[in-house]
């Protein structure tokens, strides 16, 4: 048995260094800038806290009392006046902020200066309704323009918001306005979604009916059929702003006031609200989103794919791009609607260079076949992203060739809700990169590896991901519950160092691997095995699209590994190809990994995030009860996979 934590299983010798071309013109090209940022990471993260408009110099630039943070302390500046009135005053107000295309087909631009007033009036109309600083707003809203509207409009007036996915369902609505003492709600009338109405309203008014917290309820129209309705209660947004003042100056906002609370739920227990704050959430939004997706302001057209209900589009979908004056797409639905090209359709409408999107859709288009891209011109891209969990090297090598045309650099970004921006990543202009792995800290962050009593791990060693230097768009607290944030993030190792509950591994160059949460690892004949590598060696197999594999127990090995497969395009699972994948895992990366266990299923339970179930899966491969599964995206495919599961 090794000394690492985790095993160290799959190698992956593929290299891709930063295209001449791209290199010469990125934003940031010079490798001195690691070691300049790791010398001074005060002053790296000061130098680009200048970037934006402050209104009030700060007097000191971190104060550290382990495990809380303050950045920029004193300093005062405005989020909604940096993303929008700035750029106004810098005489760009006419270049279009978002490409806004609706599901059905809707479209609808705006530009920096009429996002700008539609925010103004909003925040006009939000203190017409009592809304003043510090009041948090619960949004509940899909991904049409008044969603940053709203966010922006609170940003501007000082009260912290609290969007909740247009997804979840009424009861998370309750937990979430009840734990945020929220007494006001933002909402839509319906939210398209594959060509069907999902009833938003409807959703509100049953959560407001659970909780008597929310005073006042804002609805936008979007899908217009009739709403229920509760007069004194319920206001239209078209009527509140009509009328209203397009000045509305922004508040001067502390550095450490609350910007936002986005609840996350956790593997146990209720959600957990994050906590982010004004001039160290911005800064660091903004610096990485112009440094790892290497933005032009003047010419780049970027699109973020996530949905603004998860950390991904709070801070690069909005304020990262935002306070950048990028020019943005941004997509109200679904990926496959109406017909499995619907991305690559938008990226040659709009002629996107920059596409920032997740593994779980890069399988889905995998799954769905080449012919799909192939049908768009997609020349425009020059840079593609992914986030949320660890990207297969296949799946990377399949992102690589068929959507960036083998020239587009590939960035694995890897950060949480909890570290408000990117915190491993190449920079596309320096870094070689590798398929499968996140690569390196961003400048002025220290990620170590560790093992299980806290030593960092050599090259080749596995163990857990921790960060141990504080960065500024650090959470600050769980709202109302800092007790649970320290005992979360800072008892594992002491609380100096911030356990991130991920598994990872340095490669022989010292370059990070993520390898999936600590509670998935699984333990073979005492080996701490990660899901991720086998996961990794499966999806290598040309056949194979998608794979979720988990520990179950055995008499024998302590743990055996159950492995679940999806297939790409039509093709039909039987026992050879079943023998054939154990193979070819046990080839890839050794015997130990060999899946005991093989499922060939149409679909992986999915979080509404996209994230892969194993927990279910293991419940599944245990033979257990299978708890709630409400909360899923694709809630259907469980009971699928248990009967299949059953029959074997
Ligand atoms: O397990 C890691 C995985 O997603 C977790 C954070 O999830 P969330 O707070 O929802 O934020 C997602 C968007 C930032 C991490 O603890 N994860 C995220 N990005 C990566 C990743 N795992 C591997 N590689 C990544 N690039």
């Amino acid at each position: 048995m090794s000394d690492s934590a985790i095993e160290n299983l799959y190698s992956e010798a593929r290299v891709f260094p930063p295209p001449e071309e791209f290199a010469r013109q990125a934003n940031v090209s010079d490798p001195a800038v690691y070691e300049e940022a790791d010398e001074d990471w005060q002053g790296w993260w000061e130098q680009h806290a200048r970037a934006l408009r402050w209104m009030r110099d700060w007097d000191a630039t971190v104060e550290w009392s382990p495990p809380h943070v303050k950045w920029f302390v004193g300093g005062q500046l405005n989020v909604s006046d940096n993303c929008l009135d700035r750029h106004i005053d810098e005489g760009h107000g006419d270049q279009v902020a978002f490409h806004w295309e609706g599901e059905p087909g809707d479209a609808r631009d705006l530009t920096y200066r009429e996002l700008r007033d539609e925010v103004a009036r909003f925040a006009n109309a939000l203190k017409g309704l009592g809304v003043g600083k510090g009041d948090p707003v619960t949004i509940y809203l899909p991904m049409i323009p008044e969603l940053p509207v709203a966010m922006l409009a609170c940003a501007r007036i000082g009260a912290p918001h609290s969007v909740i996915f247009a997804g979840f369902s009424s009861q998370s609505v309750v937990d979430r306005v009840e734990d945020a003492d929220s007494h006001v709600l933002i909402t839509a009338d319906g939210a398209y979604r594959k060509g069907n109405v999902v009833a938003l309203k409807d959703n509100a008014d049953k959560a407001m009916n659970m909780t008597d917290l929310i005073e006042t309820c804002v609805v936008v129209g979007r899908t217009g059929e009739d709403v229920a309705w509760t007069e004194g209660r319920d206001h239209w947004y078209h009527e509140l702003i009509e009328g209203q003042s397009p000045d509305c100056p922004p508040e001067p906002m502390d550095a450490e006031d609350v910007l936002y609370i986005l609840y996350t739920s956790g593997t146990t227990g209720k959600p957990k609200g994050i906590v982010h704050t004004t001039g160290g959430y911005l800064t660091q939004v903004a610096v990485t989103h112009r440094l790892v997706f290497d933005l032009k302001a003047e010419s780049d057209v970027y699109w973020c794919a996530a949905d603004i209900g998860w950390v991904t589009g709070h801070s690069y979908i909005v304020y990262g791009p935002l306070a950048n004056r990028a020019t943005s797409v941004m997509y109200e639905g679904a990926p496959d609607h109406p017909g499995k090209d619907r991305f690559w359709e938008i990226v040659e409408k709009y002629g996107v260079s920059i596409l920032y999107t997740a593994p779980t859709a890069i399988r889905a288009f995998m799954k769905w076949g080449s012919e799909h891209p192939e049908a768009h011109d997609l020349s425009t891209l020059r840079l593609l992203g992914s986030v949320g969990e660890p990207i297969n090297p296949e799946a990377w090598m399949w992102y690589h060739e068929h959507i960036g045309g083998g020239r587009a650099p590939v960035v694995d970004t890897w950060w949480q809700t909890e570290t408000g921006g990117i915190m491993i990543t190449p920079l596309p202009g320096i870094t070689a990169t590798k398929p499968g792995s996140a690569m390196t800290p961003f400048p002025g962050v220290k990620a170590v590896v560790v093992d299980e009593e806290g030593k960092a791990v050599p090259p080749g060693g596995g163990g857990y991901l921790t960060l141990q230097r504080p960065w500024p768009g650090m959470l600050r607290t769980l709202w109302g519950d800092d007790e649970r944030y320290q005992q979360t993030y800072w008892s594992r190792f002491g609380p100096e160092i911030y356990f991130a509950g991920d598994g990872a591994k340095l490669d022989e160059d010292g370059h990070i691997w993520l390898l999936g949460r600590v509670d998935d690892v699984m333990n073979v004949s005492g080996h701490r095995i990660s899901t991720t590598e086998v996961e990794s060696a499966l999806v290598d197999h040309p056949l194979v699209a998608e794979a979720a594999v988990t520990g179950r127990s055995d008499p024998m090995t302590g743990q055996a590994i159950a492995a679940f497969v999806t297939l790409r395009g039509d093709r039909k699972g039987d026992d050879a190809l079943a023998a054939e994948l154990r193979e070819h895992v046990s080839e890839r990366i050794g015997k130990i990994a060999r899946p005991a266990n093989l499922l060939f299923t149409d679909d992986l339970p999915k979080t509404r995030s996209g994230k892969i179930m194993r927990r279910l899966l293991k419940d599944i491969a245990e033979g257990r009860e299978l708890g709630d599964v409400t909360t899923l995206a694709n809630a259907d495919i469980v009971s699928q996979i248990e009967a299949s599961s059953k029959e074997e």
